[in-house]
């Protein structure tokens, strides 16, 4: 059965947080404005956000484009890692440029602090054309200032993206707030059970990028998907939004077609034996997979604290 409603989620400060958000990460600035005013016609009420998509103006527009109300769009923007040690200044530009005096949910995006210098503000490379990381800079210190920043009202709720379980237990040590959501790359190429299950003991809600594997990725096409979504006669992105729904994860899912950010908002409630099937997809040969390789690049050294691409079940 399909509903097209796939409702909202509960945050642990009592908010709600719609089921299905849309991602707008490499929607070009061109298309994101159509796509964004498209999507809140269509019922979407949550739009994922960035500062480093350098398209939030755009999405801005797009808002103000469709005539939904603020108040009814739940919007979410990342302090970019070249802002650890400034997070205001993060958050005051993507307030200016989304065209709001508030967010709904403010996240740390991934933690690496990066250090501008003349080659780039906000993807600095060192002489040698390794990325300029500060690998010494403190977390605590950029958690310390989002906690503030969540006191000052100009966000509803503050979180963190790709922060793995020995970086959610350091944070732990020291939070006044702890992050009410963590953001991850999800899907059942890698379903990351164990990160899943320590956020949901805290009470912290998962959401889900790169449900569909990003732009080309092969999870669509993969047989049990596919056979999941000829059995209830869906698509195989049904299938895979779906996933995550089904188990409170939210899933951000992005588009700029029109048809396709109307069928996305379709969800289908699986079944045991489907979802049986899906979380344990990783651990078929070859299958685990991590889709999205961030330019600061895992060679660098990220394996040591997010942890390469591992079979699990
Ligand atoms: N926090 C982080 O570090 C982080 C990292 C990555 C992503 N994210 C967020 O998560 C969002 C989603 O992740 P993502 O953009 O990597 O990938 P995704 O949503 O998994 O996949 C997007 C790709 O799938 C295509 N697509 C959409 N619907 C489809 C359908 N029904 N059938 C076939 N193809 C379809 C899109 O093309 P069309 O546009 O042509 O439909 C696009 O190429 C991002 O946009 C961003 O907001 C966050």
């Amino acid at each position: 059965m399909t509903t097209s409603q796939a409702g909202s989620v509960k945050l642990a400060n009592g908010s709600s947080i719609p089921a299905i958000g849309l991602g707008t990460w490499q929607a070009p600035p061109s298309e994101v404005e159509g796509a964004v005013a498209t999507a809140l016609r269509e019922g979407y009420r949550h739009i994922d956000c960035a500062l480093i998509y350098k398209n939030e103006a755009e999405v801005g527009e797009g808002i103000r484009q469709s005539g939904i109300p603020r108040e009814e769009i739940f919007i979410t923007s990342k302090l970019w890692n070249s802002f650890h040690p400034n997070a205001v200044e993060s958050l005051n530009r993507s307030l200016k440029d989304l065209g709001t005096d508030y967010l709904d949910l403010y996240l740390v995006h991934w933690p690496v602090r990066l250090v501008p210098n003349e080659s780039s503000e906000l993807l600095p490379v060192n002489a040698d054309g390794t990325r300029a990381i500060d690998r010494d800079w403190d977390m605590g210190k950029t958690w310390a200032q989002m906690e503030d920043i969540l006191a000052s009202g100009k966000v509803k709720a503050i979180g963190v993206c790709n922060w793995s379980i020995p970086y959610l237990e350091q944070l732990k040590k020291g939070w006044r707030s702890k992050p009410l959501v963590n953001q991850v790359e999800l899907h059942p190429h890698l379903p990351q059970h164990e990160l899943v299950e320590w956020c949901k003991k805290e009470g912290i809600l998962v959401e889900a990028y790169s449900p569909l594997g990003g732009a080309g990725g092969p999870i669509l096409s993969d047989p049990d998907v596919v056979s999941i979504a000829e059995k209830h006669n869906v698509s195989p992105a049904n299938v895979l939004i779906s996933y995550h729904v089904n188990q409170g994860v939210v899933p951000l899912v992005k588009s700029t077609s029109p048809s396709r950010l109307k069928s996305n908002l379709q969800t289908v409630s699986l079944d045991e034996s489907d979802m049986k099937k899906l979380n344990r997809l990783s651990s078929q040969p070859g299958k685990a997979k991590r889709y999205n390789t961030p330019l600061f690049g895992w060679d660098l050294g990220f394996d040591d604290w997010y942890g390469p691409p591992k079979k699990e079940h």
